[in-house]
């Protein structure tokens, strides 16, 4: 059994798609993944949340794939490629059963997908007798994840394996200890947000006007440098004032919601000291940085049609046994 924790920006998404710095940092909230070996080559994948699949693992011209799928396969994706890749890292093959348990929801902007792609990789690869290291398994999520996705950045994929919180800036991973306690919430909309479709808004953006989005971008990462000295400093005041400038820059990128928004807007009317998307945006979550009234802000997010969150931040990564 693997288990891999969801994750959320304090600063700095779709900038460290471009090679700017962010900061990230885990949540207390999780995906396990139960992995049984078969006797035979069938492949049986059940989740309550996430749905069911079932193929066969052969191997065709030295390439271990699943062969004729059937069920949730676009909900499975990652499930599946993270499968794949492991089988042919190791170019080992066999069926098994994987259960997998989340209370990450798929496309909430929390980090589901690199949690379930790490986690399977790590229990997979257990189950195959062939244990591989964090880093080992850091780099194939993230070729899974780039595959999938298009482009992507190293952050999900890290966070999920180290947890804590780290800045992470093209392959530098720096791991930041716990720079001090935030009161943070999340505001879940219940909306499905697609990163890939986010992330390539913002590369359209990008060939259409690129002097404005490189400047938006490199001034995200700036915030971002600046947000990690002001949470160092404990001025919290500062890194709400960041986190408000953050989502003014995201709404130039045009990855926010109407929803994302509301949510945004009522916490900061109940007292939040800032607030912003987190993750890839269009759907998906936002996060607020608390004075002393997380409750309030619960309420407000709640009578806004979101789902409030209230989870411990910087937990362990990766963990299997
Ligand atoms: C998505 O969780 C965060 C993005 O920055 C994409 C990525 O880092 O891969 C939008």
């Amino acid at each position: 059994m693997a288990s891999a924790p969801g994750q959320i920006f304090i600063f700095g998404e779709h900038a460290v798609v471009y090679g700017y710095p962010a900061l990230a940092t885990t949540i207390d909230i999780r995906t396990i993944v139960k992995a049984k070996p078969r006797d035979d080559y069938i492949l049986k994948v059940f989740s309550k949340e996430i749905g069911k699949l079932e193929g066969i693992v052969e191997n065709k011209n030295d390439n271990w794939i699943i062969t004729d799928k059937s069920g949730d396969t676009l909900k499975l994706n990652y499930v599946v490629k993270a499968i794949e890749s492991t089988l042919n890292y190791l170019d080992d093959g066999m069926g098994f059963d994987l259960e997998i348990t989340s209370d990450i929801p798929p496309g909430s902007g929390l980090g589901s997908s690199s949690a379930v792609t790490t986690a399977t990789i790590s229990v997979l690869s257990k189950a195959l007798n062939k244990v591989l290291s964090k880093e080992e398994i850091s780099e194939l999520s993230f070729t899974v994840e780039k595959s999938i996705q298009g482009t992507a950045s190293r952050t999900g994929v890290s966070l999920a394996v180290q947890g804590g919180f780290a800045k992470i800036q093209e392959k530098d991973i720096v791991k930041l200890g716990k720079l001090c306690s935030l009161d943070i919430i999340i505001g879940y909309t219940g909306m499905y947000g697609s990163t890939t479709e986010t992330v390539q808004r913002v590369k359209k953006l990008m060939k259409f006007k690129p002097t404005v989005i490189n400047t938006i971008l490199e001034t995200i990462g700036s915030i971002t440098e600046n947000g990690i000295n002001s949470m160092r400093e404990k001025n919290f005041r500062r890194v709400g004032a960041l986190m408000n400038a953050n989502q003014n820059l995201l709404q130039g990128l045009d990855v926010s919601s109407d929803e994302l928004n509301r949510l945004i807007s009522a916490s900061k009317k109940t007292g939040a000291l800032g607030a912003k998307i987190t993750g890839g945006g269009g759907g998906g979550s936002m996060i607020a940085l608390g004075n002393s009234n997380l409750s309030g802000i619960a309420e407000a997010i709640k009578n806004n049609g979101g789902y409030p969150i209230v989870t411990e931040i910087g937990v362990e990564g990766l963990k299997l046994s």
